[in-house]
């Protein structure tokens, strides 16, 4: 299964771009270049998340996230917590959710 999350040329150089993922909201952004998409929940209690260098921080209470794997780095998240970081790839020119084959 595959869905279109947005072109490619949609995601901006720096900070995030909000798109709607099945009804739920996620971020997509770039990594040294290297789309990214993730869920805008915090592992906390839900909160958004803004994007900061490479750092995902949850605007509610402060807690940060990797932006590479999306494990938790500090703050009142779950030490073992970690955003949910959907599976992409790049298909004519539009960054795709990759479920399976
Ligand atoms: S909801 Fe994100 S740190 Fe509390």
């Amino acid at each position: 299964m595959k869905v279109p999350l947005c072109k490619l040329d949609e995601i901006p150089e720096t900070g995030t771009k909000k798109i709607d993922f099945l009804g739920r909201e996620a971020l997509v952004f770039k990594v040294d270049g290297e789309p990214k998409a993730i869920l805008n929940i915090c592992m906390h209690l839900g909160g958004p998340m803004k994007l900061e260098n490479c750092t995902l921080v949850c605007e509610w209470h402060g807690a940060e996230f990797d932006c590479w794997d999306g494990k938790r780095l500090k703050g009142p998240a779950r030490r073992d917590s970690q955003l949910i970081t959907l599976p992409t790839q790049v298909e004519d020119g539009t960054l795709k959710y990759v479920f399976g084959d």
